[in-house]
């Protein structure tokens, strides 16, 4: 007789037998999500040994990426996986989840730092130490990646994903996924992905969170879908469905989009969890009139587990009575269930180490630390003023986030304890030890008197981590009150300024580039965002990093991305044509997507492509050369752009198709190579079908978006 408990039988034979030995009660158990928050604990002791709940959410509040969590520590998940495994009638563990967005004890640069790096393996490499750190804790499962393309910068949650761009962020939405799973997911260091949020959360109307929002299926397909589409075929584990609305139907309760096209069309095995409260909001958004017919709209839609909101406990039984929800609907959602909790092993060992290791490594510390200086990206460096001196000038280093620590961890961090942050001071201080520091980062006149007795300044600015992340938006982006004041304090000081930016979200930088020699953009890097810096301004790292995300010149100029469509009237390929643009700004943002400094110069030439002429069948071949001409070893980040200048569908002016990133010792050149296959030549055209249409093609390399070197081909019939 097959048991499910057998660990020698296969996921499948396992979840069917546990299927068929579970009661109508028992089945909607699984599809229940809880906090765990402490004032819940006893409750939900009971809940488990009834088999009424399937995992709980690491949260206390709707908040997690700011505020503090009153939650059970991971002691209480031995004690609640013992009473589900041996109290419960079928002994189904529970399967915690969690927001590690950027890393659990250690904390890496924010997502879209991350993606300032153009490094997917970094992202993998940092994915699976958070799951690793995750896994000790004893939750197998996290709330990441947030593949949200987000192209406003008012929006606080735009910090928590990749970017603007669909490639770009595909990229990392692939590493992350097979960083945080690994080959297999019984893998007790690895934890269950959760691509979030499907879909398009990321337009919020005007950057306020949870706003509606609204675009085409055609905008939808080409921009928004890119990304989930790669976590799905990297293998995410589970999906999370978002709390916005897409063509007037929340997507917590579309069918279309969660059923037909996510599960339909990609092939999506796993399961998909409700954002907090989503399906009883239904109701906020008028589509449901009360929490059963919220149930119903969700449920049949294909949201298979119920996050915190007991939508789906307090009505799917009356639903399933009254034949309104099939039992082949429910089957479906609690067997995607139990196949994740039989694939991470937690039928067999569900239990977390008490003594597994609470502490930070050194070696993902040092890790950290590479990635840190990777992500930051050098926005000016006039009469090269960077590298600094280590030695031989006073130099101040000021400002509000000068000696900060918990801002520059970013939001989205579960550990909130100070153990190991280092600030841009002490960062400073160990990288130039012979340098001769002054600081000062409380009082604005202290800092002032500061600068006053120095020969140079690293002024440091930027925003709070409680800037930044989920119920965080703000109207207008430039920096907080009061710090460019400071800045033009310093500069009529008449002294070398170099500002560093610690700050999660784009910026307005226009004065601070102005009245600066040098800008560092060092995001919130994690807790090696001193260090890292620091590496930077004294030349011992050269700096790499690349914008991931326009920075507008004005806060008037949102939404302003690079990959927008081209304008009726007129082209431009710099962003938006002077003559139609604002009256009061230019068309161009201040900084561009892709653009970044080095302490060294990058040349290109021989952009070739093999064939004048291809099938939509063939694959082209794009070929440059870049040249370290410089006398400084650095990275350069090679990128590739493509523009189909004759399609049925309007298409954006370019759009990302390949990045290289390769190490240059200087005088050295390398030879760059970029394919561009069907799925990069197409795209998703009349009736949501993909399709690579005939016509001419413009390829673009260059180190960012505005590179004029280009060649062109044709795809014939
Ligand atoms: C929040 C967020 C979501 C997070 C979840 C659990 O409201 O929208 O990203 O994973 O709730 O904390």
């Amino acid at each position: 007789m097959k048991n499910y408990k057998d660990k020698n039988l296969s996921v499948r034979v396992r979840t069917e037998d546990l299927l068929s030995r579970m009661t109508i009660e028992e089945k909607i158990g699984q599809l229940n999500q809880l906090s765990a928050k402490l004032s819940d604990a006893d409750e939900m002791r009971k809940n488990a040994v009834q088999g009424l709940v399937s995992s709980r959410v690491m949260a206390s509040t709707a908040f997690a990426g700011n505020e503090e969590q009153e939650i059970t520590g991971f002691d209480e998940i031995n004690l609640l996986q013992e009473l589900a495994l041996n109290q419960s009638r079928l002994g189904i563990p529970l399967m915690d989840g969690w927001d590690i967005v950027h890393g659990q004890r250690t904390i890496f640069p924010l997502p879209l730092a991350q993606a300032a790096g153009w490094a997917p393996e970094l992202v993998q490499r940092a994915a699976e130490i958070a799951a690793l750190e995750t896994a000790e804790w004893g939750v197998r499962w996290t709330f990441a990646p947030m593949l949200d393309i987000a192209r406003d910068p008012r929006w606080g949650r735009i910090v928590e994903g990749f970017g603007e761009d669909p490639y770009l962020c595909a990229q990392m939405a692939a590493a992350s996924v097979k960083g945080f799973q690994g080959e297999s997911l019984s893998d007790k260091r690895r934890i269950a992905a959760c691509a979030k949020h499907y879909i398009g959360y990321g337009m919020s109307c005007g950057g306020r969170d949870y706003s509606a929002c609204d675009c085409s299926e055609h905008e939808l397909r080409n921009t928004y879908l890119p990304p989930f589409k790669a976590a799905v075929e990297a293998g995410a584990a589970t999906v999370m469905a978002s709390f916005n609305e897409i063509g007037g139907e929340p997507v917590t309760g579309s069918k279309h989009l969660l059923t037909d096209i996510l599960k339909g069309e990609l092939g999506f095995q796993g399961f998909v969890v409700s954002d907090w409260y989503a399906i009883h909001q239904l109701i906020n958004q008028g589509v449901a009139e009360n929490r059963k017919e919220a149930a119903y709209i969700a449920f049949d839609a294909g949201v298979d587990m119920d996050m915190l909101d007991l939508c789906y406990s307090e009505h799917l039984p009356a639903l399933i009575e009254e034949g309104r929800i099939s039992k082949e609907r429910l089957d479906d959602a609690v067997r995607r269930i139990l196949e994740v909790k039989f694939r991470l092993g937690l039928f067999d060992d569900p239990y977390v180490d008490p003594n597994a290791s609470q502490r930070i490594r050194d070696e993902h510390m040092e890790f950290a630390k590479v990635f840190a200086e990777k992500c930051m990206v050098l926005l000016k460096n006039e009469n090269n003023v960077l590298p600094l001196p280590k030695s031989g000038r006073k130099i101040a280093v000021i400002g509000p986030l000068a000696e900060a620590k918990r801002a520059l961890m970013g939001s989205w961090t579960q550990n909130k304890s100070d153990e190991g942050i280092q600030t841009i001071v002490e960062g400073v201080q160990a990288a130039a030890p012979e340098a001769e520091i002054i600081t000062a980062s409380s009082l604005y006149d202290e800092m002032l008197m500061a600068a006053q007795r120095a020969e140079m300044v690293v002024l440091v600015l930027g925003e709070s981590d409680r800037r930044n992340g989920e119920h965080a938006c703000i109207a207008d982006i430039e920096l907080p009150v009061g710090q460019l004041e400071l800045l033009r304090a310093v500069r009529r000081l008449g002294k070398p300024v170099v500002s560093v930016i610690c700050s999660g979200r784009p910026l307005v930088l226009e004065e601070v580039d102005h009245l600066s020699d040098a800008v560092l953009y060092a995001w919130h890097s994690g807790h090696q965002t001193g260090p890292a810096a620091a590496e930077i301004l004294f030349g011992n790292v050269n700096p790499s990093g690349k914008l991931p995300v326009t920075f507008p010149r004005t806060t008037g100029q949102i939404p302003i991305y690079y990959n927008h469509k081209p304008n009726a009237r007129q082209i431009d390929e710099y962003y938006y044509p002077e003559s139609t643009d604002y009256f009061d700004t230019t068309g161009k943002p201040m900084y561009p997507f892709g653009y970044g400094l080095s302490y060294t110069t990058f040349a290109y030439s021989g952009l070739t492509i093999d064939k004048e002429k291809i099938t939509a069948d063939e694959v082209q071949t794009v070929r440059v050369t870049v040249t370290n001409t410089g006398n400084m070893e650095g990275d350069e980040i090679v990128q590739c752009y493509l523009r189909d200048c004759s399609s049925a569908l309007t298409r954006p002016l370019k759009e990302l198709k390949g990045f290289q990133r390769i190490h240059l010792a200087p005088g050295a050149s390398q030879e760059v190579v970029f394919t561009l296959d069907r799925e990069k030549l197409g795209y998703y055209g009349k009736g949501g079908k993909f399709c690579v249409e005939p016509g001419k093609f413009m390829v673009y390399t260059g180190g960012n978006c505005l590179t004029e070197m280009c060649t062109q081909f044709e795809i014939v019939k």
